[in-house]
């Protein structure tokens, strides 16, 4: 029998979850995911990374719309550099605290795609081809490389090589997380009990609406960005779907889009306030709308500040990624050790 699991350091909890590098982070982003990892950074040993090895998939495919747009040439590399910046930017200025939680660049520890081979050979094509992601991608007319394909591969290593307990994430990524215990079992089964079989952890709000009352998704081009503001924003919040009631008509709130967003910054006491002026046909959707708007300013006003003050400081920003590359990377190489000898491999590899 080999080894047996370490047991986790100091007995804590392991959280962890990774974010893709892959655009402006909106209102759905936040209250689905960000929201709950920067508040988890306190219940336990938590690991945050930015997936850059992910974006690869899908990122020369976001150049040439962000090229078309732009009528010029965007480079795939300097988005990815861009994106990586910017999504490092926004959750230090949202509150994820570096002296709590481990933050990294997914690909500073290159340990993590040795273990996706080694996951790989325990993970059957058929629960790979019933994988939503992957059809939804090739179906936006994203390039269907391998990559693209072994995905979920790759993201059950990020979650296993950390040995992590629990991954906080938005519902979109409920089958990922299905995929990853079922693969972190069948590893378990072959070779011996390595790695703790993950739980996941849900945001507060599996579905924000967008603009236009779909979910808020990048893909749908309907979002409100958490860091917009000024007139960007104003023109963003004004442009909600409403539906057509003449003014001076009672509001139904229950269908209403700027009523849903407005619930997630509101006081349960502030939400009763606006439902009664909804019903009561003593407000219209233009003052609905400035209600809202005055809410995510103020709500993100502190983290503006924030970005801005950080931005000056890039020096900074790398010296937290490059730190926690260090920290998470100690924990990888012990994990591929044991998973190395667990084959029957020599354990460390050489160097
Ligand atoms: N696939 C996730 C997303 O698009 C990002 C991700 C990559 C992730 N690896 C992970 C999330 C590991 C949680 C755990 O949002």
């Amino acid at each position: 029998m080999t080894e047996v699991a370490e047991p986790q350091r100091s007995g804590k909890l392991r959280i962890l979850s990774g974010v893709q590098p892959s655009g402006k982070l909106h209102l759905g982003n936040f209250f689905g995911a960000i929201q709950q990892h920067i508040e988890m950074q306190d219940r336990g040993e938590a690991f945050y990374f930015i997936a850059d090895y992910h974006a690869l998939t899908t990122i020369r495919d976001t150049a040439k719309k962000v090229g078309d747009e732009a009528k010029r040439p965007v480079e795939p590399r300097d988005l990815l550099r861009d994106y990586t910046r910017d999504v490092a930017l926004d959750y230090l200025a949202l509150g994820l605290d570096p002296e709590k939680a481990t933050f990294f660049r997914q690909s500073d520890v290159p340990e993590v795609c040795e273990l996706t081979w080694f996951l790989s050979t325990v993970t059957g094509m058929g629960l790979l081809e019933r994988a939503v992601s992957y059809k939804d991608k090739t179906d936006k007319g994203i390039e269907a490389s391998v990559g693209l394909f072994s995905y979920p591969v790759l993201m059950a290593a990020d979650i296993l090589i950390y040995r992590s307990h629990l991954v906080p994430v938005g519902q979109d990524q409920v089958q990922h997380l299905e995929m990853t215990r079922d693969i972190a079992e069948k590893f378990n089964r072959a070779f011996g009990e390595v790695f703790p079989v993950p739980d996941y952890h849900l945001g507060r709000e599996a579905k924000v609406p967008g603009i236009d009352g779909q979910k808020m998704s990048k893909s749908y081009g309907n979002t409100i960005e958490i860091f917009a503001e000024g007139k960007t924003l104003q023109k963003t919040v004004m442009s909600i779907v409403t539906d057509s009631t003449a003014m001076g008509q009672p509001l139904n709130p229950d269908t209403c889009n700027v009523f849903a967003l407005y619930s997630m910054f509101a006081t349960d006491d502030e939400k009763a306030q606006l439902a009664e002026k909804y019903r009561s046909a003593s407000i219209g959707y233009g003052d609905a709308k400035k209600a809202l708007l005055a809410k995510i300013e103020a709500f993100f006003a502190p983290a503006r500040a924030k970005r801005k003050q950080l931005a000056r400081d890039p020096g900074y920003v790398e010296e937290v990624l490059q730190n926690g590359a260090r920290r998470a990377r100690e924990v990888a190489r012990v994990t591929m050790r044991l998973v190395r000898e667990a084959v029957g491999f020599r354990g460390a590899s050489v160097g």
